[in-house]
């Protein structure tokens, strides 16, 4: 039995890498002959990205495939029973065990066993049985399987996986495994392939991907990335994610020579206490952080700044706490994801006692939250009255007579669609829009062009 007449569905918990992980999942399939569609009620296979960064994505997933059980196999199904794939971060950490806890699962792959995919679930819809594949690691970097890209002018392009950091907190390096850089040659020749697709913007992928070249001969570094995939004529060049010890100044540097890098970065500082930082083993200082951030400033004086934090780390005192919200009113984010400290089995800090109440973390949570609301809403006040770039990705899903859109600096934008005007041409188009209202989380204004 083949994937002919067979439809799949692929949903994902996480990170861009699991997202760009998906893609892969359904170029494969689709190069096989199966049907993508929207939801599970339609769907013959289910494949399940999963994330375990933190418990809320981990407990989530459980609960939804537990209760797929109640949801019948589409009429017409050449199947007697749906087949459910469980992939990522939780399918690598907990393997053969996620057959025994969610009896509906027949196939499972590690982070490292992606090309495997389509074989495990032929086998499965052949004999019915359950198969699993689960790598300790990955030899290489592994090669480049079909990908079918949610927005065809944007694409990831993973250039590092794995992480060799062990951050005390953190359960990535134990289900992405080492560090491992993809070769120089292969991301220029992928990013040529791109741009000939007519791809527009392309996010170089990794953990970390400051740290790209040490396991390669010969050393190149990230700089020389850059250099090589902003010299292939992409329009616009992003990527994520930048550990803050290792971002050099060749990489800061070339957000002032290299016009294609957009002016945005994403560089987690997770906390701005040093003794956190030190317990977190992130192995740099809030003075070091600032000053990275004074010298991209200087550099690239419109920068957009975005960060991680992680509030309630074990043993985090209101001092801490007060020591991470002074840098964040220092450093003036965009963009700031926070999540509350959740505790992962088998990681250095899960060992660590901590009584802290759990009001008194939500309390600083919300303060948190506050601060970066009115910060991130009087610095995008500031492009009131500018004409910016805008790549349009759509139409609003709340409203159609709006479009959707993104800045260089990665802001998002609204504008109203204008009349007798067909939003598939304005798709996946570079537009000037005059921006002139702004909150927190969005701008919007008026399209000029088109
Ligand atoms: N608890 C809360 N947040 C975490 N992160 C990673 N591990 C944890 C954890 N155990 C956050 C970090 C990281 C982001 C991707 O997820 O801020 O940068
Ligand atoms: Fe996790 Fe730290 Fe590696 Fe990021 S750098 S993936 S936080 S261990």
């Amino acid at each position: 039995m083949g994937f002919e007449g067979i439809t799949y569905t692929v949903l994902t918990f996480g990170c861009q890498m699991n997202k760009h992980d998906s893609e892969r999942v359904r170029g494969m399939l689709e190069a096989l002959g199966a049907i993508s569609v929207d939801s599970i009620e339609e769907a013959d296979v289910v494949v399940y990205m999963t994330c375990c960064v933190r418990e809320a994505a981990d407990m989530r997933l459980f609960g939804q495939v537990a209760s797929m059980k109640n949801i019948p196999l589409r009429e017409g199904s050449p199947l007697h029973k749906r087949i459910v794939a469980i992939g990522g971060c939780i399918g690598q950490r907990d393997g053969e065990e996620l057959f025994k806890r969610l009896n509906n699962v027949s196939v499972v792959f590690g982070t490292h066993n992606l090309a495997s995919l389509p074989g495990l679930i032929e086998s499965a819809l052949e004999d019915g049985s359950l198969h699993a594949e689960i790598k300790d690691s990955a030899e290489s970097f592994p090669s480049d399987p079909p990908t079918s890209r949610e927005m065809p002018w944007a694409a990831w392009l993973p250039i590092t996986i794995g992480c060799n950091n062990f951050c005390s907190y953190c359960i990535v390096p134990y289900v992405r495994g080492r560090e491992k850089s993809r070769p120089l040659e292969d991301i220029v020749q992928e990013a040529e392939r791109l741009v000939n697709d007519g791809v527009l913007e392309i996010t170089l992928l990794g953990q970390n991907v400051n740290s790209y070249g040490r396991d390669l001969y010969g050393k190149p570094r990230f700089a020389d990335v850059l250099e090589a995939v902003g010299s292939t004529g992409i329009k616009r060049l992003r990527f994520a994610t930048s550990h803050p010890k290792d971002l050099t100044e060749e990489v800061m540097g070339k957000f002032a020579t290299l016009p294609a890098l957009m002016p945005a970065l994403h560089l987690p500082v997770q906390s701005g206490s040093d003794r956190i930082l030190q317990a977190m083993n992130r192995r740099y200082t809030s003075g070091h952080y600032l000053g990275l951030v004074e010298k991209l400033r200087q550099k690239c004086p419109e920068i957009a700044l975005s960060t991680d934090i992680i509030v309630g780390f074990p043993g985090e005192t209101e001092q801490d706490f007060l020591a991470t919200y002074d840098l964040v009113e220092k450093v003036g984010f965009h963009q700031v994801f926070s999540f509350i400290y959740s505790k992962r089995e088998h990681t250095p800090a899960a060992r660590i006692v901590d009584n802290t109440p759990r009001e008194t973390i939500q309390d600083r949570f919300d303060r948190l939250v506050k601060l970066v609301e009115t910060q991130a809403e009087a610095l995008n006040q500031k492009d009131c009255g500018k004409n910016v770039d805008v790549l349009i990705e759509g139409a609003s899903k709340k409203d159609e007579t709006r479009l959707v859109g993104k800045t260089p600096k990665h802001q998002t934008v609204h504008a109203p669609l204008p009349p007798q005007t067909d939003i598939a041409v304005l798709r996946g188009t570079i537009q000037q829009v005059r921006i002139e209202k702004a909150g927190p989380w969005y701008l919007s204004g008026t399209l000029l062009s088109a």
